[in-house]
Order: structure tokens, then C-alpha cells, then sequence
């Protein structure tokens, strides 16, 4: 029989029902829209304006120079990781020994092989939300379930998490409880306090803690948002997702961190191995250099990013129909817009007719829905020209209502 006597049956219907089924990215389908137009201001996305320091870009340049080509250690290089305890001790006064980390692509790579690591098919993932979809999407890919808890939310639009929804959610199959704090896009940053009850809790109840800490330095009251590693033991089931695409204005360079609890390095160095094998070598090193020369730059980006939030919530907050509160945490304010249900629909709206891309609160789950999202990791002054078109755009609504 030839080949052209044979149909071939259909590639889509041999995929894992859990990738046909991935949920498509509700930002990228707003930025689709408006990426090539040079008029529109892009607040969609989660990244700053700024490009990455050059002193950063000089050490890659060098290592890859300097011939750092090559293979290189799959948990990371050990003067990497070094650096990393020493970036912990410096910033939260904890120490964490270098063997408990693991260089990764990025955020997103630490919290994919996190959940490799721990999540079984069929188990449960408890997810405050509205959270950021990527991890929710990854707990699917893994066969297992997100759960997600609702934010509460009060009357003037500030955000808090109650840990009795948390208990409540728990069910025999749950195996661990994700916390993002700094919360994208909520700003809600978790109290220390708090942070001990859920601790207790986890460990009651023999559960894993998932702590995604990429926004601890956007902290807008106390200096630096608290870690979870702070109030845990070295031997509390505890993993902490990190990553340089924030503080150094890295997104590009797909370089992150996981910290696992002590003597679970073979077992991650092994699941390194067979994910990534290690990011390149040459960005490895220009990661050391980050993390030792870049606290200044943290500083200039933290203390914008604050500038830039208070331009657009007092913009915001004056303008007719919107709900919203300044922000503790992250570089993203969420607010609400009255008469909005479709917050697709309205971004693509806001995006054609003010020039000004927002995210869809529904990318980030139902709970989402009727809010959008704005990144403030700009220059004051584009925050000052994205509130110009806004008020424009917000006040001829309400005239229109009207
Ligand atoms: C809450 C949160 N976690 C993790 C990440 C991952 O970032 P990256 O993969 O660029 O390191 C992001 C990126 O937007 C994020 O918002």
C-alpha cells in the first residue's frame, strides 16, 4: 500500500485533551490588535519601559566572549546561586543555602517544573484569583485541577484574601495552595502575619506552599514586600518561584529562580536537567552581575514605577464610573468600569477609540470579569499622556450615559 492510499488521522484529535483544551491568552488577543500601531500606548503587558541596565548587557557580551558557550551545571552555575543566597540575606535577612536553588527559564519555567515536581493528575491547585492564568493553565497541563478562591473585595475597591475561604477550599485531593504576593493583577501584597497563619495551616494539613515572589521589591507602604521564606524553615514544604525579568527589566533574557526546601537539590537538578538542561551560560553571568551591581537600578525602577502609580490611580479614581484603589503591591492597578460585563470587548473598545491597550480582566480568570488592568512600569510622563486619553475617553462615555 502506498502512502497516498492512507489518510492520516487527524493531528488535532491525537493531542492530550488538557493542550487541545489550553485556555488562548485574553492580553495577547487585545495586543494582537494594536502591537504594530506606534500610536497606541501598551500598559497590556506585564514589563516596564526601561531596557535592561547596560552593565548587565556588557557582562553577557563579555561571557560570551569569554567563550561561557558552552554546558554548563543544570541546577546553575554555583557562583550564580551564591549570589542569590547572598541577594536573599542582603534583602529579607534570611539565609538560604545555595543548594537549595535552581536556575530556570524565567518565572514561568520555576513554576512549571515546581508543579512537575509535586502536582499528581487528578489533584487540586487552590488559587486565589483573579490570578495570573499562566499558572493555573500549567497546573491543567499537569492532569491535576486549579481551585480558585475569590479575592474579597470591599467597597472602595481594595483587595484582601480570607484564609477561611482558603480552609474551605481544601478537599482530599488538594496538594498545595499558590500564593502571589505582590498579586498580579491585584496589587494585593500578603501581611506577614498572615503569611505565618497560612504556614500553620499548610502544615497541618500536610500541603505544599507555592509562593511566587517576582514583585517583592514593587511594594508601595513597607520597603520590601515579605517572603514567605522569612517566616518557614529550611524544611518546610515550601517552593519560592522567583525571576530576573522584573527587578532588572530582564523579560527577554528568560532567566528565573526556584528555592526548594534543603536536601531536594538531586531531585531538581535532575528535573533541570531534563526540562532546559540550564538556561545559557552566558546570561548565567550576566545574572551574577545583576544581582551584584543592580540594587541601585531596583531602586530607580521601584521608585518610577511609584510615581507612574500615583499619577494613574488619582487620574483614574476622578473619572466617572470607575472603581478603583491604589495599589500596595506589583506595577499593576485593576479597576472596575460600571456597565462594563464583556471586559474583552471593552479593551478592544478603549484600545480603537482612546489608543490606550489595556489587559481584559477576564485573562485572569472569571473573577476578572469587569475590570481591566493597567501596568504603571512606565515614565511619569507617558503615565500623564495614558490618563489624557483615558479622561477623554472615560468623560464622553459618561456624557454620552448621560
Ligand atoms: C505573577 C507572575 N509570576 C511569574 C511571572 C513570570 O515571569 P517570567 O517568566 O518572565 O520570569 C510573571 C510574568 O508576568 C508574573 O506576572
Amino acid at each position: 500500500m502506498s502512502s497516498a492510499d492512507t489518510i492520516p488521522p487527524s493531528p488535532m484529535a491525537g493531542l492530550r485533551p488538557r493542550v487541545a483544551g489550553l485556555q488562548p491568552n485574553l492580553i495577547a488577543a487585545v495586543a494582537d490588535l494594536g502591537r504594530e500601531d506606534p500610536a497606541v500606548i501598551k500598559l497590556w503587558i506585564g514589563e516596564g519601559d526601561l531596557a535592561t541596565p547596560g552593565f548587565v548587557a556588557d557582562a553577557a557580551d563579555a561571557a560570551v566572549r569569554a567563550g561561557h558557550t558552552r554546558y554548563t551545571y543544570a541546577l546553575g552555575l554555583p557562583k550564580l546561586r551564591e549570589a542569590l543566597s547572598a541577594y536573599h540575606q542582603r534583602h529579607w535577612n534570611v539565609e538560604v543555602a545555595p543548594s537549595r536553588f535552581t536556575i530556570t527559564t524565567g518565572g514561568m519555567n520555576a513554576i512549571m517544573q515546581a508543579i512537575q515536581a509535586i502536582v499528581e493528575p487528578g489533584e487540586e491547585v487552590i488559587i486565589p484569583g483573579p490570578a495570573w492564568p499562566n499558572l493555573a493553565e500549567t497546573v491543567r497541563i499537569a492532569g491535576a485541577e486549579p481551585v480558585t478562591v475569590p479575592f474579597r473585595r470591599a467597597g472602595d475597591g481594595s483587595f484582601s484574601l480570607d484564609l477561611g475561604d482558603i480552609e474551605a477550599a481544601i478537599t482530599p485531593r488538594t496538594r498545595m495552595i499558590a500564593i502571589n504576593s505582590p498579586s498580579n493583577p491585584t496589587g494585593w501584597v500578603m501581611p506577614s502575619a498572615q503569611m505565618e497563619q497560612l504556614r500553620d495551616l499548610v502544615r497541618a494539613k500536610g500541603l505544599w506552599l507555592i509562593s511566587d515572589e517576582v514583585y517583592n521589591h514593587f511594594c508601595y507602604g513597607n520597603a520590601i514586600a515579605p517572603s514567605f521564606l522569612q517566616v518557614c524553615t529550611p524544611d518546610d514544604r515550601l517552593i519560592i518561584t522567583n525571576t530576573f525579568s522584573k527587578n532588572w527589566a530582564m523579560t527577554g533574557w528568560r532567566a528565573g529562580w526556584m528555592i526548594f526546601p534543603e536536601g531536594l537539590a538531586p531531585v531538581f537538578d535532575n528535573l533541570s536537567q531534563y526540562n532546559t538542561t540550564s538556561i545559557p551560560t552566558f546570561i548565567q553571568h550576566a545574572c551574577i552581575e545583576a544581582l551584584e551591581k543592580g540594587d541601585g537600578f531596583i531602586r530607580q525602577m521601584v521608585s518610577r514605577c511609584a510615581e507612574s502609580r500615583q499619577i494613574v490611580c488619582e487620574g483614574l479614581a476622578a473619572l466617572p464610573g470607575i472603581t478603583l484603589r491604589a495599589p500596595e503591591g506589583s506595577f499593576y492597578v485593576m479597576f472596575s468600569v460600571e456597565g462594563v460585563t464583556d471586559s474583552l470587548a471593552f479593551a478592544i473598545e478603549l484600545l480603537k477609540e482612546a489608543k490606550v491597550g489595556l489587559a481584559p480582566g477576564a485573562a485572569f480568570g472569571p473573577d476578572g470579569e469587569g475590570q481591566l488592568r493597567l501596568c504603571f512600569a512606565i515614565s511619569p510622563e507617558l503615565a500623564r499622556e495614558a490618563v489624557a486619553r483615558l479622561s477623554r475617553f472615560f468623560l464622553a462615555r459618561a456624557a454620552k450615559k448621560a
